[in-house]
């Protein structure tokens, strides 16, 4: 049977990627790709539905991008969204003008015609609008089927050549029929199936790992990270013990992290899993050294160092597994878009050892990761771990890092994160942990005066990290935590809640 998919191309606006994600919500298998695609690898990859993303530019703009057109002529059907239904009705004879209105936020889309698209819509209902231009006139048989007060032309289509548009975005959450409406188009007018799904995709991607690796040896550093973790239950599902796991302890890591890593890898699923205990080595590296970049350089050349040095022991090995993922490798369509993010791997690369890598999840979406993580069965607090930074907890001991600290913190963070837990708001804050400042305050305990080191609770809400909330925890859970800290942990007697926002803050102090 064929293949299914609605490729996705991006012009480079801010919800790009979660069209893609809605669509695979929907069972239906997406790709995003650059605008400037070429009509042969467009028909190469055989879609049966496309959409055109939004973006910043206008249309009348120097550089304002264009596809190659000959995709409206492909009998597939497409739609625009937003600067897409622009580019379609500008490309196709309409006209398009800078509105005397910005259109921006919630508003009320009434829907006039299309019974495919908003098939089973309120003819009044909710949408998310953020456009500065907007049609003034249809193209030669396309029609209007919503409007909005300020938007004469909040939906067009063009019937017989099955070529629709909104001005509106139906990704974004605070559309409260967007998810129909996308489901209209790939079903109603699309006609798809929707078969694609998780199951199917372990078991392609075993086989062709499999294939691929033959009976080869392949390693993987295990960073206790959902993406390093759930790529390597798959290369393990594929060729077992052909795997080999190197996680190295670097002294920093958190209270319990590496004997769950231990637990899961090695006892429970088994896995072949070098453990290299090396916290000391870490340790005497940062010794007198305060300076966040050199720290975090030290401890990054200190991983590649152990994980060299493991890997030798082992002789040939021609296969790294990485954690890579489908965000880090889609390329924003535009130059100018603000989502470019610079590719990070896990670790880093030893640079001299020459790997082929197998790359597992390059397709997937961050909550595609766990939901394969918790189809192979992995632990729920592997699978749901927040993210937690390479360097460690060697950031968050502010400038010089000593054994001592780094237990002190661990102690904090600790309860941090089990009150966070027990408040049941675990999976709702991106971030939280404590931080250990470098400097040391009066209080009273007891009968006595003490003089030791306050902690710094941080705790963010975000979606991607690039910006982040302040997260607004309950007084009574901000209490406990500090009372929990200042009793229980040694050499700390006063707790503070950072209340900073990114920007101007960062998540992490260093
Ligand atoms: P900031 O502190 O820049 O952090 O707001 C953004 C996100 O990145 C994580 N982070 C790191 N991750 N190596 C990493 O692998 C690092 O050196 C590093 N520094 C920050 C941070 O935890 C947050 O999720």
């Amino acid at each position: 049977m064929e293949k299914e998919l609605c490729l996705v191309l991006d012009f480079g606006g801010q919800y790009n990627q979660l069209i893609a994600r809605r669509v695979r919500e929907l069972s239906v298998y997406s790709e995003m790709v650059p605008y400037d695609i070429s009509y042969e690898e467009v028909r190469a990859k055989n879609p049966q539905a496309i959409i055109l993303t939004g973006g910043p530019a206008s249309i009348h703009g120097e550089d304002a991008p264009v596809c190659d057109l000959r995709i409206f002529d492909m009998g597939i059907p497409v739609l625009g969204i937003c600067y897409g239904m622009h580019l379609i009705a500008h490309k196709l004879g309409g006209e398009v003008k800078a509105s005397s209105i910005r259109e921006y936020g919630r508003c009320q889309l009434k829907i006039t015609g299309d019974e495919k698209l908003f098939k089973g819509v309120p003819e009044t209902t909710q949408v998310w609008m953020s456009h500065g231009d907007s049609i003034a006139r249809l193209p030669e048989n396309f029609e209007v089927t919503a409007t909005t007060d300020a938007c004469p032309v909040g939906a067009i289509f063009n019937a017989q050549r099955r070529l629709y548009g909104v001005q509106f975005h139906p990704e974004v959450k605070h559309t409260l029929a967007g998810q129909d409406i996308l489901r209209n188009f790939l079903f109603e007018v699309c006609k798809l199936r929707g078969d694609w799904n998780l199951s199917d995709y372990i078991a392609e991607t075993v086989a062709a790992i499999q294939t691929k690796l033959g009976t080869k040896r392949v390693l993987c550093a295990l960073s206790g990270g959902v993406d390093s973790a759930v790529a390597a239950a798959l290369v393990h599902k594929a060729v077992g013990d052909q795997l080999v796991c190197v996680y190295v302890d670097n002294g920093l890591m958190r209270k319990g992290e590496s004997e769950q890593v231990i637990q899961t890898f090695k006892e429970q699923m088994k896995m072949n899993l070098i453990f290299a205990d090396v916290g000391e080595r870490f340790l005497a590296k940062l010794k007198g050294v305060s300076d966040p970049e050199k720290k975090r350089k030290i401890i990054g050349e200190e991983f590649i160092r152990v994980f060299e040095e493991e890997a030798r022991k082992l002789g040939e090995i021609d296969y790294l597994v990485q954690g890579t993922i489908y965000p880090d490798i889609v390329e924003s369509g535009t130059k100018t878009a603000q989502t470019i993010k610079t590719h990070h791997n896990v670790g880093g690369l030893p640079e001299d050892m020459d790997f082929e890598l197998v790359e597992p999840l390059r397709l997937l979406f961050k909550d595609e990761v766990r939901i394969i993580g918790e189809k192979l069965g992995m632990a729920e607090e592997l699978v749901w771990r927040q993210p937690f930074p390479g360097p460690g907890l060697g950031v968050r001991v502010l400038e010089e890092v000593t054994p001592e600290k780094v237990h002190i913190l661990q102690e904090a963070d600790y309860i941090v994160r089990e009150e966070i837990k027990k408040a049941g708001l675990d999976r709702q804050i991106w971030q939280y942990f404590a931080v250990l400042p470098p400097i040391r305050s009066v209080g009273v305990m007891g009968d006595g005066r003490t003089y030791a080191y306050p902690i710094i609770i941080r705790a963010v809400t975000s979606d991607d990290a690039m910006t982040a909330e302040w997260a607004q925890i309950p007084y009574e859970v901000l209490d406990t935590m500090a009372r929990r800290i200042v009793n229980e942990v040694q050499g700390v007697n006063r707790v503070a809640y950072d209340i900073t926002s990114k920007p101007p803050g960062t998540i992490e102090w260093e």
